[in-house]
């Protein structure tokens, strides 16, 4: 069976990707400082950033983009394979992560690597992860979409919840050294301006033509093809891309087309009282 749980401080994982050894091996991790570490809650723009700081730190040149697939360019900290790829590439470390705040604290602190934290409207995030459960055989059945909804909300989805990620992060933003907050949504509607952010973060300056080349390969339309990020090199029988595809709409507020105007409606009370001791000062549009 593929979709095995494991359970890691109370918060469930995908068994087929993750070991209490990987999970112990994350939360342990020794960052340098050189790092840079992209932080999402899944389904909020994480390979969007992969691809983005690869083509960066390449100056705009894609090759490695177009070459080497995202999970071995940047790979997740809590998955099984990560400390074989990291022996490969040991300086300027591009390193992702689903792990809620708490349990990476102790290994970041006082660390003054760079961490890069994606967040996207959790509306848009509940309707892209039911699809991707529909597509990832390793994931447990969603049920139907009110049902996948509800243990969104619940936080009993693998991951764990939605608004104690947002919040770890953001509410301890001062407590890390190098932090930058982006949103999905941003970097939908003004790529250029986000990546200009970006690059000034990573300490990456880029010229005029670089920019115009990372841009390019970091549209929805360019990553689609990408077998390097688009999970098309995955199996079958471990992702169905006859069900969903992994690059499925690339939107903002797509969620209408899912939601119903009751479940909205509790969401965004859930979401009121949930994110009441949020720092964010951010609102997503409903
Ligand atoms: S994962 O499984 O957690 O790594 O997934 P993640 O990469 O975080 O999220 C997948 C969603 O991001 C969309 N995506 C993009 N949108 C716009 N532009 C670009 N370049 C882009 N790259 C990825 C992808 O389509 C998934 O969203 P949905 O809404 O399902 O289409």
């Amino acid at each position: 069976r593929l979709d095995v749980t494991e359970t890691f401080h109370g918060i469930t994982f995908p068994g087929h990707l993750h070991t209490q050894d990987s999970l112990h091996y994350a939360t342990h991790f020794k960052f340098q400082d050189t790092d840079t570490l992209i932080v999402t809650y899944p389904k909020s723009g994480t390979t969007w950033m992969q691809e983005i700081v690869t083509v960066m730190s390449c100056k705009g040149d894609a090759v490695r983009a177009q070459t080497q697939p995202n999970w071995n360019r940047a790979p997740w900290l809590e998955q099984y394979y990560c400390p074989d790829v990291l022996n490969a590439s040991q300086e300027n470390r591009i390193l992702t992560t689903h792990l809620p705040y708490n349990l990476l604290a102790a290994a970041l602190s006082g660390s003054k690597a760079k961490v890069i934290y994606v967040a996207r409207n959790p509306k848009d995030v509940a309707v892209s992860y039911y699809y991707f459960h529909k597509m990832a055989k390793f994931l447990p059945e969603s049920g139907t979409f009110s049902e996948f909804l509800s243990a969104f909300l619940e936080g009993t989805v693998h991951y764990g919840s939605w608004f104690d990620h947002v919040k770890g992060w953001t509410n301890n933003a001062r407590n890390i050294h190098n932090f930058l907050y982006v949103t999905y949504e941003e970097m939908s509607r003004t790529l250029r301006a986000s990546l200009e952010r970006v690059s000034e973060f990573l300490q990456c300056p880029l010229v005029e033509e670089e920019l115009t080349s990372t841009l390019k390969s970091c549209s929805f339309s360019s990553m689609k093809k990408n077998c390097m990020v688009n999970y098309s090199l995955i199996p079958q029988e471990i992702m169905d891309h006859r069900k969903s595809k992994f690059m499925r709409k690339g939107k903002i507020g797509d969620w209408v087309n899912t939601f119903s105007e009751e479940q909205s409606c509790t969401f965004d009370a859930i979401y009121t009282s949930r994110m009441a001791d949020s720092s964010l000062t951010f609102v997503w549009c409903n």
